[in-house]
């Protein structure tokens, strides 16, 4: 085994040799795309966060005229379960038995006799917003109409929002930023209305009720005041609001410099006042969110800033960074802004202890929950961007539901584990006909660790995946169903493809899901190779002998038998997941390149691209990319029905709300693979006559 030297070197070499090779000169081009706001925004705030915790602020830096949401990852509630007999428990609950192939199979899908607890288990637990910290103006009707001369920025390389605006012609100025370590967000207002007692600061607490799967823009209820309770303890320069919601607790700490106090409005109600003394124009105060009270010292808003500032400066200068000719080159130069905004918003939205929603921490989605298909999304382009530290924070999530999954394959009479879907921290999916027969979550993480093998080819490597590829290894094998009559492998029925349009009784070997399946069993095979462990007969016979590839018309099809597919309009639009088996994935070993162009040319014919959204730019992108168009990429990560907003927030379109981080998440994997390469591709593929550099990404394979 190599001792731990080697493996800490490893890791080492690989943050410190994209900055002793720096040759870009990254500041100016990161403060290039700060942003340079004059209102607030309903649907996309300005945050600062870190990951875990993220505080959504509108024009004023604060959340004063807008309720722009406080989101983290362990800030969840439970509605009061159903009260209707015999479901009143989530042990009540059955799911519904669907014949698979010569069997029944037990799914966690809605069971229509018991409604109630079906529907309880989807919206709970669901992500809260924990407060809202605005600005005070004494109880007068003061509206975002009635500032002048609004000003707001964010520096990205500081992770600061700087908000000044005029009332009554005194200025105000705020300065908003995130602890890089703890949930707090930390705030100073400068003006001189605080000594006339004309500003002060509110801090509110919302109720949650699980009644909305998309709580967008905003989350949580402040009019529902009777169903929760918040308890104040002030001592001197600090208050400690409890808040209390069902089973829910969690405290909010605030702390203020110099002299204030903080009053409650009413008994009756969950608002709070923080009002300065009348000899200051400064109010510097932190308010730190936590699960428990904690004695821990506070770092005060100067330390709180400091610490930001380094954090967000090492951000930007570690692993891999791009620099597009934007000069001369106004697609490069909106290119450059997608990647800057996204890089910033993906590591205050999407680096957190659990993979990220699809709205981040900016508003709730599927109610918070995130979606284990979705991972691979979320996280991949990290590995690329060579930062490995963000993406070990939730990596660990295999690891953590290995157990239910083995549990849940155990229940269907699966072998090894299946992964769940849609997701909370506890590792239950919740029920939904899709979730429950949705299946390229599965060897997400073969891909994974292939990747950290390349980078990290170490004994640790190699254990901490060994016995998460042997799960959901023995699941796949055990899922493939050998059809007596072709003698091949079949995957599904039933079963959902990766474009969740098709009828999942029907659906039999999906393209996209053979070659991934492929590729899983492979990379398991050669993790056991690599310790000379023995390969399970079972994982190389499904590999060799899985279904052909479907085609029709000399194209690959979404699924074998899928009816006239290129003339049926409900089957060429959602996700175009079939292209997948070259450009994602490392091209299928049995995939002809005649068909898959053929496949290419018949989705541009063919598809609905208003309809499409999120990473479906980016994964068309990476095929073209890697079949050698890097004009048609580019074009791709333009088209105008993939859009990120002024913030640089990846629009929903037509499907979901905004922000739809995959979209971002996705454009970040599409430029590290088309910056750093992949097998067989040495070098970068960018348009001709764009004068590129980049530096510190990890090839693809
Ligand atoms: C506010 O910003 C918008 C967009 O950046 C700009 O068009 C407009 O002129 C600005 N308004 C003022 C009053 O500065
Ligand atoms: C919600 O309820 C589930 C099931 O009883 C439980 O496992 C979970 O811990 C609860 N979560 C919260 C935040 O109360
Ligand atoms: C509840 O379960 C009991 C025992 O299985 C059964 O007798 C009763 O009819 C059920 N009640 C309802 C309302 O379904
Ligand atoms: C699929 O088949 C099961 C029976 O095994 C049936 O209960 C279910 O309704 C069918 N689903 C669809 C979408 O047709
Ligand atoms: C506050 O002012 C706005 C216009 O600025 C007006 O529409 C609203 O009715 C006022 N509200 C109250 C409570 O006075
Ligand atoms: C603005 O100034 C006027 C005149 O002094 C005063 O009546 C009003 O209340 C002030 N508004 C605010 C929001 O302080
Ligand atoms: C409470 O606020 C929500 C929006 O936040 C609104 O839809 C609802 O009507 C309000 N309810 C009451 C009783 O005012
Ligand atoms: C608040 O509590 C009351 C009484 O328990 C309940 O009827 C109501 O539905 C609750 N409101 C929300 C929004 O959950
Ligand atoms: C603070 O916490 C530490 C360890 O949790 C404990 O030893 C110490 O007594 C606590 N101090 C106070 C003042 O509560
Ligand atoms: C596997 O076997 C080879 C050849 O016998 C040996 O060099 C290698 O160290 C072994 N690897 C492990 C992980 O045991
Ligand atoms: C690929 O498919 C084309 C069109 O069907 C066929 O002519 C060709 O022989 C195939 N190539 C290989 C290597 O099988
Ligand atoms: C597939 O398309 C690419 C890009 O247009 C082209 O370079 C390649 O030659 C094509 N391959 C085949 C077999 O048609």
């Amino acid at each position: 085994m190599p001792s731990p030297l080697l493996w800490n070197a490893a890791w080492l070499l690989a943050i410190i040799l994209p900055i002793t090779e720096s040759r870009i000169e990254r500041k100016p081009i990161v403060r290039q795309y700060n942003l340079r706001l004059n209102q607030s925004h309903q649907y996309s705030p300005v945050q600062v966060g870190n990951g875990n915790f993220a505080f959504g602020a509108d024009v004023t830096g604060l959340q004063t005229f807008l309720p722009h949401n406080t989101l983290s990852s362990w800030g969840w509630h439970n509605s009061s379960l159903p009260t209707t007999p015999n479901q009143t428990l989530p042990e009540d609950y059955t799911g519904v038995d669907w014949v698979t192939h010569d069997r029944l199979v037990n799914y966690a899908q809605p069971n229509p006799k018991q409604k109630d607890i079906s529907q309880w288990m989807i919206a709970n637990p669901h992500r809260i917003n924990l407060g809202r910290v605005g600005l005070w103006f004494g109880g007068k009707n003061v509206s975002e109409r009635s500032l002048s001369d609004k000003a707001q920025s964010l520096d990205l390389w500081e992770g600061a929002i700087f908000s000044s605006f005029t009332l009554n012609g005194s200025k105000v100025e705020v300065t908003t930023v995130a602890s890089p370590h703890t949930d707090t967000v930390a705030v100073e207002v400068s003006s001189t209305l605080l000594a006339r007692g004309a500003l002060s600061v509110f801090i509110d607490f919302p109720y949650a009720t699980g009644k909305n799967k998309f709580d967008a823009p905003f989350v949580g209820l402040f009019n529902v005041t009777s169903n929760h309770t918040t308890r104040l303890e002030s001592k001197g320069n600090q208050a400690l609001i409890t808040h209390t919601l069902g089973a829910t607790t969690y405290v909010a700490d605030v702390i203020w410099e110099g002299d204030a106090r903080i009053v409650r409005v009413k008994e009756t109600e969950h608002k709070y006042i923080l009002s300065s003394g009348h000899d200051t124009n400064t109010l510097k105060f932190t308010v730190t969110y936590a699960p428990w009270a904690t004695n821990t010292t506070r770092t005060n808003f100067q330390g709180i800033h400091e610490a930001s500032k380094t954090w967000w400066a090492d951000y930007w200068s570690f692993g891999g960074f791009i620099s597009l000719p934007t000069a001369t080159n106004s697609s490069a130069h909106e290119l450059q802004r997608r990647i800057i905004l996204s890089q910033y918003l993906l590591a205050v939205n999407g680096a957190g202890k659990d993979p990220a929603q699809e709205s981040g921490l900016v508003n709730n989605g599927w109610y918070g929950k995130f979606h284990l298909e979705m991972v691979f999304w979320h996280l991949a382009h990290w590995m690329f961007w060579g930062k490995w530290d963000l993406y070990n924070r939730s990596i660990g999530v295999y690891e953590r539901f290995m157990p239910s999954s083995y549990d849940r394959a155990k229940r269907q009479g699966y072998d090894g584990a299946r992964l769940g879907k849609m997701s909370d921290p506890s590792g239950r999916s919740a029920p939904g006909e899709i979730n429950s027969l949705l299946i390229w979550q599965q060897p997400h993480p073969m891909y994974f660790a292939e990747m950290e093998y390349r980078s990290f080819p170490t004994h640790a490597t190699l254990t901490k995946w060994d016995h998460i590829l042997t799960g959901v290894a023995d699941f796949m094998a055990s899922y493939a169903y050998l059809n007596a009559s072709t003698g091949v492998y079949d995957l599904g029925p039933p079963m959902y493809p990766v474009s969740e349009n098709t009828p999942p009784n029907a659906t039999l070997n999906p393209t996209f899901e053979l070659a991934y399946w492929r590729f899983g069993l492979a990379v398991a095979s050669k993790w056991y190779a690599r310790q000379n462990k023995t390969i399970p007969q079972k994982w190389t016979h499904v590999h060799d002998f899985l279904a052909p590839f479907p085609i029709e018309d000399g194209a690959y099809v979404t699924y074998e038998g899928i009816p006239d597919m290129w003339h049926n309009a409900s089957y060429t639009e959602d996700h175009p997941g079939l292209l997948g088996i070259r450009g994602w994935l490392p091209p299928d070993p049995l995939l002809n390149l005649t068909t898959f162009n053929a496949t290419i040319a018949k989705v541009h014919e063919t598809w609905n691209f208003p309809f499409s959204y999120g990473w479906d730019f980016p994964l068309l992108a990476i095929t073209e990319a890697r079949n050698g168009d890097a004009e048609a990429a580019v074009r791709q990560l333009l088209d105008v029905n993939n859009a990120f907003d002024e913030l640089g927030m990846p629009e929903g379109g037509t499907r979901v709300p905004t922000p739809y981080f995959p979209a971002a998440a996705g454009l970040l994997l599409a430029v590290g693979m088309m910056a750093g390469g992949w097998d067989g591709r040495e070098g970068m593929v960018w348009p001709q006559g764009w004068d590129v550099q980049a530096e510190g990404f990890v090839k693809g394979m």
